[in-house]
């Protein structure tokens, strides 16, 4: 069985993805993980040197990997994974793709001071977070197969709401 979580930044996607493969006795991978693995590189630098769009072509690469070698799965993605057609047509053969929403309160308290995710480092992160939600919660809620709710709630109980999925 192969599980895909989808979400924006700060979604809980890592956190729930780890617990959940424990809980279903798969394998866990993150995306972004496996992306700075196999290129030798930080996300962080890959935008700094080489730019967004360099960034994006690699993340495509990476997921086609992914989707073609790891069956038993359970699969974070990136939050912009679903900005590009490619990894949306890639994507939407999947089963099984939870959507982990959590609305703009939640994700900039959880945020508002991380340093790692180069998408954030704009001088204004609030209207950043806000611009970049608006465009991408209609591709989120277009790719997803289930959408798990997640303000407010602890990471067992959305562990729990997906598994209650299945
Ligand atoms: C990105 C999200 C990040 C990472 C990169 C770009 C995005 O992953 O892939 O910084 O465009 O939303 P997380 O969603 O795991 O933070």
């Amino acid at each position: 069985m192969r599980i895909i979580l989808i979400g924006f930044m700060g979604a809980g996607k890592t956190t729930v993805g780890k617990k959940l493969a424990t809980s279903l006795g798969l394998s866990f991978l993150d995306l972004d993980q496996f992306l700075e693995a196999e290129t030798g590189r930080r996300i962080k630098d890959i935008f700094k040197e080489d730019g967004e769009e360099m960034f994006r072509s690699i993340e495509t690469k990476m997921l086609r990997r992914a989707l073609s070698t790891k069956s038993d799965i359970v699969l974070a993605t990136g939050g912009g994974i679903i900005t590009k057609e490619e990894n949306k047509r890639l994507l939407e053969k999947e089963e099984k793709i939870f959507y982990l929403k959590a609305d703009y309160n939640t994700l900039y308290h959880r945020l508002l001071k991380d340093t790692s995710r180069p998408l954030l480092l704009a001088e204004d992160r609030e209207a950043k977070i806000k611009s970049l939600l608006e465009l991408r919660l209609p591709k989120y809620e277009n790719l997803a197969k289930y959408t798990v709710e997640t303000d407010g709630k602890a990471v067992d109980e959305i562990v729990a709401e997906c598994m209650s999925f299945l």
